[in-house]
């Protein structure tokens, strides 16, 4: 049986990860894919890093274009993160016909229209589940999960490196940048964490999830960002008096024809669910008008809760190419409705 011939572009926590899985459910994965999914190739940045590898050294590469146009690679995993090289790289896996799965929510953020686009123009998917609250399957869920209801409110905690500092410092009075060095070696931050920090990252995840949710193109510029940079342990410490814990939440909502999307540090009372929601844990919470309140609970980041995420992608991409309807699912599509405030 042929496989599903796999490059990755990126090999370390979530690229690592994905090995691991592919590797250990490949029985699992081989039953629903009809064929045995295999890496290929691997691109790293760096030859000369000592890496604990699970696959042959002869896979490891330094060039892009042994993975990107590699005739015989079937689907991209890009797992390096950045816009660019990365953006590059992607439009060009897809301009050689292999389908995509991502797990970056800069580039699906900022430029997941295009990339959308050239995978429809070239028959390919692009699946990117990883790229929003780590092992949740939230996008998923909002495209498939939620097609029938109207989805009026999409809000939650989907930083797991600031949901861990903050979790730390409000139930340990831990310092700051002591927990946030942690999180880095946990590999739960970005490479550069002032993006976790400063309620970008989930600024990105709650541009696709309103876009998703909202059936509207929503741009990362119109949401309302603040991080936790400046939330003390004397901050924390006053909301825990007064019956709160301090939460950076996110949060979408759509009115009429308006939508307004924000991030910044909240006091959640002790009561509510999300208040509960500690370490690199996620959870969101998804109104519609038809089902009420839904909430999902999980982790947000770290090498397996992802790459989980990733595999299943790569597994719906092996599904499709094996019915013969990979680029024609139309699972990440919406149709293009601009802000009201864009309009105005
Ligand atoms: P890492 O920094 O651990 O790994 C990045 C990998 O990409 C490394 O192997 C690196 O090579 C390689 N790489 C980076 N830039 C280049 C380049 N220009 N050319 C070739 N190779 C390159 O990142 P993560 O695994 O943590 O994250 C990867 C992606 O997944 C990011 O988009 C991130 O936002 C996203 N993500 C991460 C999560 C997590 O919990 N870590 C959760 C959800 C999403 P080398 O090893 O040689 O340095
Ligand atoms: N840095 C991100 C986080 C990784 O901490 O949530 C998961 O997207």
């Amino acid at each position: 049986m042929k496989p599903i011939k796999v490059g990755l572009l990126g090999f370390g926590t979530v690229g690592t990860g994905v090995v691991r899985i592919v590797e250990g459910h490949q029985e699992d994965l081989q039953r629903q894919t009809g064929a045995p999914i295999e890496v290929a190739k691997v691109l790293v940045r760096d030859l000369e890093k000592q890496r604990n590898l699970r696959i042959s050294s002869d896979l490891v590469t330094a060039n892009p274009w042994e993975v990107i146009r590699n005739p015989e690679i079937d689907v991209v995993v890009e797992v390096m993160g950045g816009i660019e090289p990365t953006k590059g790289y992607i439009l060009e896996a897809l301009e050689q016909g292999k389908h995509v799965v991502t797990a970056n929510k800069d580039l699906m953020a900022l430029h997941g229209p295009e990339i959308l686009a050239k995978a429809a123009e070239k028959g390919c998917d692009v699946f990117y589940e990883a790229s929003v609250a780590g092992g949740i399957p939230i996008i998923r869920t909002l495209i498939e999960g939620f097609s029938s209801d109207r989805i009026t409110k999409i809000m939650g905690i989907v930083n797991g490196t600031t949901n861990y500092i903050l979790s730390k410092m409000s139930q340990e009075g831990a310092d700051y940048a002591e927990v946030l060095a942690e999180a880095q070696k946990l590999g739960y931050a970005e490479s550069d964490p002032t993006s976790d920090v400063e309620g970008l990252d989930a600024a990105r995840k709650m541009t696709i999830l309103a876009t998703l949710g909202f059936h509207s193109k929503v741009a990362l510029s119109d949401v309302s960002v603040k991080g936790i940079s400046n939330v003390s342990k004397e901050d924390i410490l006053y909301g825990k008096k007064l019956g709160y814990e301090v939460k950076l939440l996110g949060i979408a909502e759509r009115k009429d024809d308006s939508i307004s999307v924000s991030v910044q540090p909240t006091m959640v009372k002790m009561s509510h669910p999300l208040a509960t929601v500690n370490g690199v844990f996620n959870a969101v919470y998804v109104y519609g008008e038809a089902v009420g309140e839904t909430m999902f609970y999980g982790p947000g980041a770290g090498e397996l809760p992802t790459a989980t995420s990733v595999v299943a992608d790569l597994v719906r991409v092996g599904k499709n190419m094996g019915l013969g309807v990979a680029g024609r699912s139309g699972l990440m599509a919406y149709k293009e409705k601009k802000l009201k405030s864009d309009e105005e």
